[in-house]
């Protein structure tokens, strides 16, 4: 997850390592056939990364905020926790990881810059980055999520993967608030931000089809560690973009079905 902006560039790349966490929250999990070992170390040693990742985006959400809206309005606070809640998601994936043998280590490029979006004014500069992480991002998170754990059997594992869907609900839930809150009646700013919303929207679908792999189909019972089939992803986040994103933003205004359909990748 990452907000799009001007600035939307990767660095050289930094190790994320998270073992002695990870290995003091392992969980029992059955053993994988030999031939979904791989696929699902693979899995969750990705999903730690991008765990990890969501925290700094967080954390200049709430820098963002606190400059915008002041250190004191209760939001800030809010999303400060859920830069510690994406932490602890980053510990839970890895000790998924090493709960199936593996190590709860891995490179990862840097973030990219965080855009604060300086051609705008600061709540428009806010707004944009709302939409971008909570309306769009973590909405689609929550959709994901919640499939895969439906399709989960009972267990640690998907105790594990409820509380962070359940932590994800809060991140999306929060953030669509704060844009109903924040939104002035302000047609040529709820114009701007559709245009904007153009390119959100287009960064959107090629990060999420880059992550959800056509390819990826599994054999009966991997879901029990979490694997999905690509297609059937695929299929649920155009659906979630269209039957909840885009008539969610349509309802605030903002013209998201247009957005939509101009869609480009920044
Ligand atoms: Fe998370
Ligand atoms: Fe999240």
């Amino acid at each position: 997850m990452h907000p799009v902006g001007p600035a939307d560039a990767a660095g050289d790349g930094m190790i994320v390592d998270l073992r002695e966490q990870a290995r003091a929250a392992r969980i029992a999990v059955p053993s994988p056939p030999t031939a979904l070992q791989r696929p699902a170390l693979g899995t969750w040693t990705g999903r730690m990364c991008n765990e990890y990742r969501s925290a700094s985006v967080f954390e200049a959400l709430a820098t963002q905020l606190a400059d915008t809206l002041g250190e004191d309005h209760e939001a800030v606070t809010t999303v400060r926790d859920f830069a510690d809640e994406e932490r602890k998601h980053g510990v839970l994936c890895g000790a998924v990881v090493e709960s199936l043998g593996g190590q709860a280590r891995a490179e990862i490029a840097d973030p990219p810059p965080f855009p604060l979006h300086a051609d705008a004014h600061p709540l428009e500069g806010a707004l944009r980055n709302l939409l971008s992480v909570s309306c769009l991002s973590e909405t689609v998170a929550v959709s994901l999520i919640g499939a895969e754990r439906e399709d989960m059997p009972d267990g640690p594992l998907k105790d594990l993967l409820t509380e962070i869907w359940a932590d994800e609900c809060g991140h999306a839930h929060a953030g669509w608030k704060l844009v109903a809150e924040l939104l002035p009646d302000d047609d040529a700013l709820k114009q701007r931000l559709g245009e904007y919303l153009a390119v959100a929207l287009g960064h959107l679908e090629v990060h999420e089809l880059a992550h959800l792999p056509e390819d990826a189909v599994w054999p009966e019972g991997a879901n029990t560690w979490g694997l999905c089939s690509g297609l059937d992803a695929r299929a649920l986040f155009y659906e979630t973009v269209e039957g909840v994103i885009l008539p969610g933003l349509e309802r605030m205004g903002l013209p998201a079905n247009r957005a939509w359909a101009e869609r480009r990748a920044p």
